[in-house]
């Protein structure tokens, strides 16, 4: 559970608070990728600020391999919904960032960091600053950068978030490329549903804030089908009508 001050309240007991997240639970097994699909405002971000230490719970635990992490930076590599590239940083500066603060040597840092950057189609921008960029190109560098972080666990907000359409379905070539190949642990955000079909094992559907889970459902398993195949069309009518029930449940 999660709540924070409502806007424009003095911060501290007494005042009104907004519920972000309620009695939430959900789990990631090794190797297995799983989407976090709900409204706007319903805690999705709230909850892998949980996840990745930034914010502690009101209440309920975060455990990682058995152990409590809760309130514990570090132990995920996050991509936050917000890219964060630093502005004064180069390209290369900003994709070398988490290996340096793990103290990863630089020189093997930066040869990491340019090989990822060029599979992510930015062979040449090196030495740009983020403001030269465009947006996809930004998230990109941002997800370079959470790629080479030494940790079994992603934590992914939204990460194709600020996409076109075509780039989108690139990155998440990128990303099935990239899962199949580094065996990663994915904790996946996104608002498109067929997004969510597509890459995912497993799909929890929440609810309106205070998000909670409406439904937990099973997918093929990233990249087994096509957006055409009779399996994704037919799962995402499911979800799409689960999050009908949620709206209209909101409405009410
Ligand atoms: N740091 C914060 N301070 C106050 N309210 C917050 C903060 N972070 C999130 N909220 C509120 O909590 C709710 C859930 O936000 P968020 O987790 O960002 O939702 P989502 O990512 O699902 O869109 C929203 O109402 C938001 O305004
Ligand atoms: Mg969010």
């Amino acid at each position: 559970m999660k709540r924070f001050p409502a806007s424009g309240a003095p911060a501290g007991a007494g005042g009104p608070w907004v519920e972000a997240l309620a009695g939430v639970s959900v789990s990631v097994a090794e190797h297995e990728f799983v989407t976090l699909l709900g409204p706007s405002g319903c805690g999705k971000s709230t909850l892998c600020n949980i996840v990745a230490g930034l914010f502690r719970p009101d209440a309920g635990t975060v455990s990682l391999d058995g152990a409590l992490i809760d309130g514990t930076r570090g132990r995920v590599a996050y991509m936050q919904q917000k890219d964060l590239l630093l502005p004064w940083r180069t390209v290369l500066g900003n994709a070398t960032l988490g290996l340096e603060v793990q103290g990863v040597d630089r020189a093997l840092a930066r040869a990491e960091a340019r090989d990822l950057l060029r599979e992510f189609g930015l062979e040449g921008f090196d030495a740009a600053y983020p403001a030269a960029l465009s947006g996809g190109m930004r998230q990109r560098v941002a997800l370079v950068r959470t790629l080479l972080c030494r940790h079994d666990m992603l934590v992914l907000d939204e990460p194709f978030g600020a996409l076109d359409a075509m780039t989108r379905a690139a990155m998440q070539e990128y990303l099935l490329r990239l899962r199949s190949e580094f065996h990663r642990t994915v904790l996946f955000i996104t608002h498109d549903v067929e997004e969510a079909v597509l890459l995912s094992d497993r799909i929890y559907v929440l609810t309106n804030r205070p998000g909670r889970v409406r439904a937990v459902l099973r997918a093929q398993g990233p990249g087994a089908r096509r957006a055409a195949d009779p399996e994704v069309v037919s799962l995402k009518a499911e979800i799409l009508d689960l999050l009908r029930g949620v709206a209209a449940g909101a409405a009410r």
